[in-house]
């Protein structure tokens, strides 16, 4: 482990989230050189496990955490704050400065505000719920899965098959048209990988100016969804304002397709590229929901998570200090071989439920459930229906997402 190196000015600059020196520990985030291993830039972090200075874009040292126990314990700790509008919140990449001067639903608020507004929504994707949606979910994936036959081999997956099945569900369950798709999905891709900050800014308005508009639409004009739900069911301490209906909309929206899709997209490369593995699924030897469980771990797509310090806390000797940044590398954190033995093989054998891929703590993922559903029913059913599935072009060309944004495929040439 690293002794903390922060002087006054660091301190002071990190305080402001101005620009520091830049220090000698590893840039953090890297690009992955395969999709679904941590870069090999970051071996220095694995062999300083659990905790390391890393230094981010503009040169500002934070704190990367990569080991399993010591996650668990932060990601639970409120003096880190996930308050994104704090001036010195750490961000993985220029493009995303600006965004401090916005207010994040949920993932950008602490307890207590944050509690109030998760108890909100948690209904609505409890076990329960999620079951019950299922149906649903099997009739897009086998709608997909027609056309994509209809129209035969090759065929883009990521276009055809695994960005519409989480878009569409989140749709139905947020009550949001998907015939406004191209418009929310291309606002999604510009909000999280830009590519400058203007364009991260203005994707933002976009999205919550539609957003707004479908809203008021919807209060004059009672549909079927959460939103709806949300709009007009009473509640004692009075209705939910409008900004932040927008602002749930956004987060459940985003975060509701782009996660789920990249899943899909990297989890099927992943099966193709390891054939073996690929054959117990398919033999029946073992289930999707075990697959699914250690894919999520084996990819941690949700690389990178961020946090702030608002007081020192001590670590085992070290000090992390108050208006410093700390990401939580979920790679390595599911990778950490005290937990995960033989960490860079994909087990079907190995229990990987514990991995940390959907956070820990208060902020751990609140679609959990539903994006093991769609998850569960894409895979199998992709593999059940498309048997001599293959990648359509080599595997080295296959393109996949930097490392400063979720992990995931740009493109996912096949055929059958
Ligand atoms: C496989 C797909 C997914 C992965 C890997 C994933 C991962 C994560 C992670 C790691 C977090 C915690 C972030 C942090 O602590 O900084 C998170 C939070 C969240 N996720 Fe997911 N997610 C996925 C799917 C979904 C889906 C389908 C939804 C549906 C709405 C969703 C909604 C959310 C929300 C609202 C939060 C914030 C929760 C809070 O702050 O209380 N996610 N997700």
């Amino acid at each position: 482990m690293t002794e903390s190196t922060t002087e006054p000015a660091r301190q002071d600059a990190a305080l402001t989230g101005a620009t520091t020196e830049p220090t000698s520990a590893p840039p953090f985030p890297q690009d992955r050189e395969c999709p679904y291993h941590p870069p090999t830039g970051y071996e220095p972090l694995r062999a300083d496990r659990p905790l390391s200075r890393v230094t981010l874009y503009d040169g500002r040292p934070v704190w990367a955490v990569t080991g399993h126990a010591l996650a668990r314990r932060l990601l639970a700790d409120p003096r880190l704050s996930t308050d994104r509008t704090h001036p010195a919140f750490p961000v993985p990449a220029e493009r995303f400065a600006q965004t401090r001067q916005r207010r994040v639903a949920l993932l950008g608020v602490d307890d207590p505000e944050h509690n109030t507004q998760r108890r909100m929504l948690i209904p609505s994707f409890s076990v329960k719920r999620i079951a019950a949606l299922r149906p649903r979910i099997q009739e897009t994936v086998d709608r997909l899965l027609d056309a994509m036959e209809r129209q035969g081999p090759p065929s883009e997956l990521v276009a055809d098959f695994a960005l519409p099945v989480p878009s569409m569900v989140i749709c139905a369950l947020l009550g949001v048209p998907y015939a406004d798709h191209a418009l929310f999905e291309g606002c999604s891709r510009r909000l999280l990988r830009g590519p400058g900050a203007d364009d991260v800014d203005a994707a933002r308005v976009e999205l919550e100016e539609y957003l707004g508009a479908l809203i008021d639409r919807k209060r004059a004009d009672p549909g079927e969804g959460l939103l709806d739900e949300l709009i007009h069911r009473d509640r004692p301490d009075g209705p939910v304002s409008r900004e932040d209906l927008v602002s749930f909309a956004l987060i459940l929206l985003v975060a509701g397709h782009e996660t789920t899709a990249n899943m899909i997209s990297l989890g099927t490369f992943t099966l193709l590229r390891h054939p073996g593995q690929l054959a117990a699924l398919r033999s029946g030897e073992t289930t999707t929901a075990v697959v699914v469980e250690e894919l999520l771990r084996f990819l941690s797509i949700a690389e990178g998570l961020q946090r702030l310090a608002i007081e020192d806390i001590e670590v085992d000797g070290t000090t992390i200090r108050e208006g410093e940044g700390v990401f939580f590398s979920t790679s390595l954190v599911n990778r950490d071989a005290d937990v995960f033995a033989d960490p860079e093989t994909l087990d079907w054998e190995r229990s990987a439920r514990h991995h940390l891929a959907f956070g820990f703590g208060v902020h751990q993922c609140l679609g959990q459930n539903l994006a093991r559903a769609e998850l569960d029913i894409a895979l199998r059913t992709l593999f059940e229906r498309l048997p001599a599935l293959r990648l359509a072009v080599p595997a080295d060309e296959v393109r996949h997402k930097p490392g400063d944004t979720i992990q995931g495929l740009l493109e996912l040439p096949v055929a059958w």
